[in-house]
C-alpha cells in the first residue's frame, strides 16, 4: 500500500504564505491552467429587506489564473455584478471565502479593501464616470498621481489610442472614446485586475468592438487578469473562459478552442 505523503509547503522567504489554503489538489476541474490569482470557495451575497432575501450569488466557487481573460455572461440580475463587485473589493460576503493572492477578502475591513483596490484592481463600468472639467490627461493623472508604479499618461493614453485627444474635455470625445479615456485611468495604475462591468453597454456595435479589442489588447500586452461582464454572448469568443451566471450560480463554463480577436467577432 503506497504511503501517504504530507505536504509542508515551505514559505517563501518573504513570508507569504504560498498557496494559502487551498492546495492544487483542490483545483477546480472547470478551474484555469495557471496559479489562480482569484479563489472564491462557496462565495455567497445575500440581500435582506423585510421579510424577503434575494440569494444574489449563491455558493460560487471559482478560480482565475494570472492573466487570463474571463467574460461573464447571464441574463438581468443572474448576479454577474454582485460577483464583479465582490473580486473588486467594493462589497463584501455573506458567507464563504475569497482571496486574492494570499489575501483574504473575505474577512477583510474596509480600510483593507480600500487598499486591496487602490493597489490591484482598475474598474471600468458602463458609465464612464469621468470628470466633465478635467481633460482627457488630468483625469487619467487623478490616478497616476496617487499609484505606486504608474505608467505615464501618455503611455496610458497611447494604449487607448488616444494621445492626438489628451488635451479635449470629455464633452468633445465620442462615446466609444470617452470609454477608452476610463480604460486608460483604469490601467494607468498597472493593475493585476482590470474588472469591466458592461463597458459596451451604452456603445453602437462599430463603437463597442473598438473598445473591446483596446480591453483585450491590454490583457494580451500587459499580462492583466481581466474579467469582463456582458449580456452580448458574441464577446464570448473573445475569452479563455466564459462564465454564464443563471441565478446567482454559475452554471456552465466555456473554454472556447480558440481566443478570437473582436474584430472577427459579428453580432
Ligand atoms: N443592493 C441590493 N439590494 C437588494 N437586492 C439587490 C441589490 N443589488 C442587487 N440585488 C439583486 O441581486 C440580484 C443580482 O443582481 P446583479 O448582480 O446586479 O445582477 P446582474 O449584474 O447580473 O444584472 C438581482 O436579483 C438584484 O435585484
Ligand atoms: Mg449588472
Amino acid at each position: 500500500m503506497p504511503t501517504p505523503t504530507a505536504h509542508s509547503p515551505k514559505e517563501p522567504a518573504d513570508g507569504t504564505a504560498n498557496g494559502t489554503a487551498y492546495g492544487t489538489a483542490n483545483r477546480l476541474a472547470d478551474g484555469p491552467a495557471a496559479p489562480a490569482v482569484l479563489r472564491a470557495r462557496a462565495l455567497s451575497r445575500v440581500y435582506r429587506t423585510g421579510d424577503t432575501e434575494v440569494r444574489a450569488l449563491w455558493e460560487v466557487d471559482l478560480d482565475v489564473a494570472r492573466g487570463e481573460f474571463i467574460v461573464l455572461l447571464g441574463a438581468s440580475g443572474s448576479g454577474k455584478s454582485t460577483l464583479l463587485n465582490l473580486l473588486g473589493g467594493l462589497d463584501r460576503p455573506s458567507s464563504g471565502e475569497l482571496w486574492f493572492e494570499d489575501h483574504c477578502l473575505s474577512n477583510a475591513d474596509e480600510d483593507t479593501l480600500t487598499r486591496y483596490r487602490r493597489a490591484h484592481v482598475g474598474f471600468v463600468f458602463q458609465f464612464y464616470n469621468l470628470i466633465p472639467s478635467l481633460t482627457v490627461a488630468e483625469n487619467v493623472a487623478l490616478v497616476t498621481d496617487i499609484a505606486d508604479d504608474p505608467m505615464s499618461v501618455d503611455e496610458a493614453l497611447a494604449l487607448v489610442a488616444l494621445m492626438p485627444r489628451r488635451d479635449h474635455f470629455p464633452s468633445q470625445l465620442s462615446g466609444g472614446e470617452q470609454q477608452r479615456v476610463a480604460i486608460a485611468r483604469a490601467i494607468a495604475k498597472r493593475p493585476q485586475l482590470l474588472l469591466c462591468d458592461e463597458p459596451t453597454g451604452a456603445l453602437d456595435y462599430a463603437t463597442g468592438k473598438r473598445v473591446l479589442e483596446v480591453i483585450a489588447r491590454i490583457n494580451q500586452e500587459l499580462g492583466t487578469t481581466t474579467v469582463v461582464i456582458t449580456h452580448n454572448a458574441a464577446i464570448a469568443g473573445m475569452a479563455d473562459r466564459v462564465m454564464r451566471l443563471v441565478d446567482g450560480r454559475i452554471d456552465r463554463i466555456d473554454r472556447p478552442a480558440r481566443r478570437l480577436s473582436p474584430a472577427e467577432l459579428t453580432w
